[in-house]
């Protein structure tokens, strides 16, 4: 499943003995997806602290994950559920829809993720944009994210869209060196969803 979600991406997909750790460390965070008995998605969030109010994170997914396997991340006493990983064929949705369900069990105040963006180099090249720089960036994943609740979704990308179009989900700042990820020139979007109590 994980080879088909990321084909022809070029980012490598989660090695196995990443999902036994998982398992280990926040099994609850763990959620698979089935249909007609095959595996159609997965995601793993961990606990860590997110404050929307304090100075940017422009950490990456290694430095917030601990290299993805969360052994040294996952703070169940921290006040957010942070999205790790995450990966599906069709039912993308429905899985964003179990994380705010898990937000909530867990009384944890934001859900928060780093969305990747590979519409944004085909955007760059269609404006003729060599260097994409943090403001361009910035005016790509606001313009998708404001237009991912509309109809025509003139600016869909096919990631940031997906997440942005969920509702709570609120913009927070784009990452520059987030994860290896060529279509979206390295740039993540971090999105997250602030729980009412
Ligand atoms: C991003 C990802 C998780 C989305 O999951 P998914 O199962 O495809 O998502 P869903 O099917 O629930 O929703 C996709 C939505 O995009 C819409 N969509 C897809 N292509 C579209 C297009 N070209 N134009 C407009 N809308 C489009 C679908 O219609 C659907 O919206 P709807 O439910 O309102 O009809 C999945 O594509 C994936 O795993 N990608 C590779 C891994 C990855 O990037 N993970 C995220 C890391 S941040």
């Amino acid at each position: 499943m994980e080879e088909r979600a990321w084909a022809g991406s070029g980012v490598s997909v989660i090695p196995e003995d990443m999902f036994l750790t998982w398992l280990k460390i926040f099994p609850d965070g763990l959620r698979v997806a089935e249909k007609n008995g095959e595996i159609c998605g997965h995601g793993y969030v961990q606990i860590s602290d997110f404050n929307p109010s304090a100075k940017k994170d422009q950490r990456s997914w290694n430095e917030v994950t601990d290299y993805g396997y969360t052994t040294n991340t996952h703070n169940p006493n921290s006040n957010s559920v942070y999205v790790v990983s995450f990966s599906a064929l069709g039912v993308g949705k429905k899985l964003h829809l179990h994380f705010l369900d898990l937000t909530r069990k867990y009384m944890k105040k934001y859900l928060v993720g780093a969305c990747r963006m590979p519409g944004l180099i085909k955007y760059a090249q269609k404006k003729n944009v060599k260097m994409v720089s943090k403001s361009f960036v910035t005016e790509y994943a606001r313009l998708v994210c404001k237009t991912a609740k509309e109809k025509d979704k003139k600016f869909f990308d096919p990631v940031l869209s997906v997440f942005a179009s969920a509702n709570g989900m609120r913009y927070f700042d784009v990452v520059k060196n987030y994860f290896n990820d060529r279509d979206s020139g390295n740039w993540a979007c971090v999105l997250y969803f602030k729980n009412e109590f």
